[in-house]
């Protein structure tokens, strides 16, 4: 499932973290990727590690958390630290899928869900697309800065090339309390039913019956 989740941060959390990233470190973003993706990256990454690291981390991350559909249609587990990636002209990052595993030693984790967040304007840059393969077909997801799109990190990808200007985004990765793409979709369609109902015919016994089936699912699914 592909899912946008519009204004995750909002015009002063943008201005806020846009001129931050004006004053971090950029290094080659060759560094962080497999062995596979290195071969197609092409991009540079903010220095980890940095006091502006951690708190960008936390006011991305803290955002990311209000959000009520991200909460519902990822389910996360664990959690990596994002990564926010600078593209200027004529950078791209070619087909790949995403790093099956991340973190060190006991914070080692599964990514299941990844997560783009755009933090400059479209009209900042050309061409700069994520394109993202589906069962039906390539879809090329371009957003307002402040949304941010969900896909399985198992799903091929790439970043178009960058004709014109520059593209800020920030990538997260994590591991859902659910590893099946099509449960989670599942329980993330059963939620909205479930939330609906929740408001607009709070004491019904169908709504009764739609909150514990979807309880009890996740119960069943999760493995936490
Ligand atoms: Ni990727």
């Amino acid at each position: 499932m592909l899912l946008q989740l519009e204004n995750v941060l909002d015009a002063t959390k943008l201005t806020n973290i846009r001129e931050m990233l004006t004053k971090v470190t950029f290094v080659n973003g060759k560094h962080s990727a497999g062995h596979a993706a290195n071969r197609v990256k092409n991009n540079e990454e903010m220095k980890q590690g940095t006091q502006q690291a951690e708190y960008l981390d936390h006011l991305l991350m803290g955002s990311l958390a209000e959000n009520a559909d991200f909460r519902s249609s990822a389910l996360p587990y664990r959690v990596a630290q994002p990564v926010f990636a600078r593209y200027t002209q004529g950078m791209q990052y070619g087909n790949h899928v995403d790093d099956p595993i991340m973190g060190g030693g006991a914070e080692k984790f599964r990514t299941d869900v990844s997560i783009t967040v755009f933090l400059n304007e479209p009209e900042d840059y050309d061409g700069g697309e994520l394109i993202i393969s589906t069962s039906f077909g390539e879809k090329a997801v371009k957003l307002p800065a402040g949304s941010a799109v969900i896909y399985p990190s198992s799903s091929i990808h790439r970043v178009a090339e960058i004709t014109r200007g520059e593209r800020l985004a920030a990538i997260v990765w994590l591991q859902s309390m659910v590893r099946d793409p099509a449960q989670r979709e599942l329980l993330y369609e059963l939620d909205q039913a479930r939330n609906t109902l929740l408001t607009s015919k709070p004491d019904a016994p169908e709504t009764k019956q739609v909150d514990h089936s979807y309880v009890n699912l996740l119960r069943m699914w999760s493995e936490v």
